[in-house]
């Protein structure tokens, strides 16, 4: 244990990557996991500034990039626009995007001067798949790589870590043992949080749009549920989709005092847009009481991803994955891609992982 963390594989990475001639933007968490990250990238690349994310942004952290680089805090809808205007008002630099979340896609057929951007999330992945139609740039993408497929369980657990906290601090110092969970969708993360939630001795049930994602469910242990049934006898609903999981229309079958919490991205999960005009307590930015439908139920930090309350840590897997999005860059860099989404070759994974598991391994 130390506590300083070390990143030199991610130091080395970008130290090797060669950037000149190209200007790079952020789209990044603010939070204090991707703090050191951010701060040593910023230092070895030219860069036209951060896309602060609301829902992740530290105060502390913000104020130590600002002493770097231009941060713009737009608000979540707003984004898109942002990215744009920077890349017009810089009309003579080749730029590199960095994303957390595929905020450019929807602008995507504007953004000439664009030469490249990399992409992290599933979310950011689905966004630019949505909108390849526009695409003037390529996209290089670590959301479906192997070596980003291993935080998964570590996320779920702070997805869970973050729900305890919650009802700790606002439902009587209670915790998840006990408690109906029902968890929407059995991805990557839903599938995740399941298993963190049993370990801790929930009683949980699982609901995927995809059948297969049901029998795999099943056959590891979970009850599969149809979703209205579950939803009005569930304490906790924990939705994990990356979709809109419940629509406006359901939540009258949601039970009186629920908690309704995201795992996913930005406010995708629920029509939080709507259930904020439904109101009638809140407590802070963590906990809203909404009356919908005569039914009285809570949600979490107005329906965005729960664990960044908590700043999502992740020890040393975070370095990874940092890492990975370099490297994407690296190859996307020196590939010369045609405007496309491609995925990040597994050679660039395998080098990071070779890394890390002779740091790690046992000397004996
Ligand atoms: N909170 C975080 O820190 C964090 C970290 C990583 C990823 N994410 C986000 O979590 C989301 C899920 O990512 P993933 O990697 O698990 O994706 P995934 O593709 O592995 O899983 C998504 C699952 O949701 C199911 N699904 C889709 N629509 C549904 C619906 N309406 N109801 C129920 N199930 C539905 C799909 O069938 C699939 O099984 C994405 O938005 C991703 O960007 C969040």
């Amino acid at each position: 244990m130390s506590l300083s963390s070390n990143i030199n594989i991610f130091k080395s990475i970008v130290r090797n990557i060669d950037t000149s001639g190209y200007s790079f933007v952020f789209i990044f968490h603010l939070s204090e996991n991707n703090h050191p990250y951010l701060k040593y990238w910023l230092q070895h690349v030219d860069n036209l500034g951060v896309v602060s994310i609301p829902y992740s942004e530290l105060p502390n952290v913000r104020f130590s990039i600002e002493k770097t680089t231009k941060v713009y805090t737009p608000a979540l809808n707003e984004i898109p626009n942002c990215i744009f205007q920077i890349c017009q008002d810089n009309s003579d630099k080749k730029i590199v995007l960095v994303e957390i979340g595929g905020y450019s896609a929807q602008v995507a057929h504007l953004l000439d001067n664009v030469v490249l951007a990399v992409e992290d999330t599933n979310q950011g992945h689905w966004n630019f798949e949505n909108n390849t139609d526009k695409l003037t740039f390529p996209v290089v993408s670590m959301a479906q790589a192997h070596l980003k497929k291993l935080e998964d369980h570590l996320i779920g657990d702070s997805i869970v870590y973050s729900t305890q906290m919650l009802l700790r601090k606002y439902f009587k110092q209670d915790y998840v043992l006990g408690k109906r969970v029902l968890v929407l969708s059995y991805g990557g993360i839903g599938s995740s949080v399941c298993k963190s939630l049993k370990a801790l001795k929930a009683d949980v049930s699982v609901y995927d749009i995809d059948p297969l994602k049901q029998a795999q469910a099943y056959f590891e242990g979970f009850r599969i549920v149809k979703k209205i049934d579950a939803l009005s006898t569930a304490n906790i609903i924990i939705g994990c989709s990356g979709k809109q999981s419940i629509k406006f229309n359901e939540l009258r079958f949601i039970n009186n005092g629920a908690l309704l919490v995201s795992g996913s991205s930005k406010q995708v999960e629920f029509p939080y847009d709507k259930i904020k005009e439904h109101i009638v307590r809140n407590q802070g930015v963590e906990l809203d009481e909404v009356k919908v439908a005569g039914k009285n139920f809570f949600i979490a930090y107005k329906g965005q991803p729960i664990n960044f309350l908590h700043d999502s840590a992740l020890g040393d897997i975070f370095e990874i994955q940092m890492s990975l999005l370099c490297s994407c860059i690296e190859y996307g860099l020196k590939s010369k891609l045609k405007p496309g989404i491609y995925n990040i070759p597994i050679e660039y994974q395998r080098a990071i992982a070779k890394q890390y598991v002779e740091r790690k391994i046992s000397r004996i």
